[in-house]
């Protein structure tokens, strides 16, 4: 075996990546629970392109075959059901875990210096995750599926001049068609993945380049011993390897506990109107898009004018990328910032959940005045961030992890 690695490695870096990556990257000693989300957004990843790649196998791209082909894969082919099931609470799970791993980020300031990129190819990965979602959505050509893409490319109408011209450039006819499901399918099922594993792969190249934080945010590297090791830095390999496999077991229990017992949960992970046709004449009564994009849903119907809402929705998206600029602390971790800090966090979360509910119900003009409170706020979030992270009086940060 070791003259066979040794020919390998003659010719390919593969004990050289080995022992960059795993069994000699020292990660920190104190990862805590939010430290488990990384792994288990490679496992939903690989979870969604297996299934998605079995799912290909059976399912037909187009307006006339692909209601009934779904129909098909859920009776007919063998374990097609659980195939689907898996891959339909896959992308709920995928976005749960994403947003842990996102908040994880906030809590602990990892996307400070020096992991500004790491954060910036992590929403990278989250606006492809986004467009992923999003078409993959239309494919079951439901009623929710069809009406949900008919809302969302609608959007671009608002931009002036050009938007008529770009929505029917997007749905390459003048309402949604065949021809928009295969364009649709095409770039879920092959472009949008390999840009979301090439992102992937840049986001960890970029976070072992310059190291993990931790939930204590200081830097392992300041205290190394005789060997150049971190003091408080442990191999990824055994130890994080085994560790993240008790968290991909208890991730797993309750993925196919839903899995198996609610798939559909309560309408949430697979919505009620789409088990019944696409019908480009019947509109339902009311149109919502799946729980993980209601938040921005939220923050669109918030703003009276269409324009002024689709900007608000990028921005609020667009104000993520740029947080580790905003962020002016001299220290990373929540542990340590002020009260402040700490309060707009909650703030801003509390008004992320609410405005996810609020994305789901019809609007009323009292929910509509609570969504644009929490519009304000999730702005305030980011706008004021420079001026309270760095009025704010921190606590002393230890020169060690904590434990
Ligand atoms: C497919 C989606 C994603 C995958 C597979 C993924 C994978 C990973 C992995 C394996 C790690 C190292 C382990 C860990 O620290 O938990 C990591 C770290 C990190 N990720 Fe992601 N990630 C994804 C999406 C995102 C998104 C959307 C963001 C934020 C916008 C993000 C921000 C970060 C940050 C800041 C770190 C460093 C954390 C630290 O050192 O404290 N990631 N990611």
């Amino acid at each position: 075996m070791s003259k066979f690695m040794e020919w390998v490695d003659a010719r390919f870096p593969a004990t050289k990546m080995w022992e960059d990556h795993l069994s000699k990257y020292y990660a920190p000693k104190n990862f805590n629970f939010y430290y488990f989300f990384g792994s288990l957004a490679l496992l939903v990843l690989v979870n969604q392109l297996l299934t998605g790649i079995w799912l290909t196998m059976s399912y037909e791209p187009s307006a006339e075959g692909a209601f009934a082909s779904v129909e098909y894969i859920m009776r007919d082919v063998e374990y097609g059901w659980i195939l689907r099931y898996l891959h339909s609470t896959g992308a709920s799970a995928f976005f749960i875990v994403v947003y842990m791993h996102m908040f994880r980020g906030l809590l602990y300031g990892s996307y400070q210096k020096p992991r500004e990129l790491v954060w910036v190819f992590g929403m990278l990965i989250y606006l492809a995750l986004m467009a992923e979602a999003f078409m993959g959505y239309l494919l079951p050509w439901g009623q929710m599926s069809y009406w949900g893409a008919q809302v969302i490319i609608s959007l671009f109408g608002a931009i002036p001049v050009i938007g008529a011209d770009l929505t029917e450039w997007i749905r390459g006819d003048y309402l949604i068609s065949g021809i928009t499901l295969n364009r649709f399918f095409a770039l879920h099922v092959v472009a949008v993945p390999i840009v979301l594993l090439a992102l992937v792969v840049l986001h960890i190249l970029a976070l072992h380049e310059v190291g993990s934080n931790n939930p204590d945010g200081v830097d392992i590297k300041k205290h190394k011993d005789e060997n150049g090791i971190p003091l408080d830095g442990i191999p990824f390999h055994p130890y994080y390897t085994v560790k993240d496999i008790v968290g991909v077991i208890v991730f797993l229990f309750v993925f196919c506990f839903i899995v198996f017992f609610f798939p559909e949960m309560g309408g949430y992970f697979l919505e009620k109107p789409n088990f019944e046709q696409a019908n480009a004449l019947k509109t339902p009564l009311h149109i919502a898009p799946v729980w993980y994009f209601t938040p921005f849903y939220a923050i669109l119907r918030a703003v009276p004018d269409k324009l002024m809402g689709v900007v608000a929705m990028g921005g609020s998206i667009a104000a993520l990328f740029v947080l580790p600029w905003l962020d002016r602390s001299p220290v990373k971790s929540m542990r340590y910032k002020g009260w402040m800090s700490k309060i707009w966090l909650l703030v801003f979360c509390i008004c992320f959940v609410i405005l996810g509910v609020l994305g789901v119900l019809a609007p009323t003009p009292e929910r509509t005045l609570v969504a644009r409170i929490c519009t304000i706020l999730y702005f305030a979030y980011f706008i004021l961030m420079p001026f309270y992270t760095r009025m704010e009086k921190t606590k002393p940060v230890p020169e060690r992890v904590t434990g």
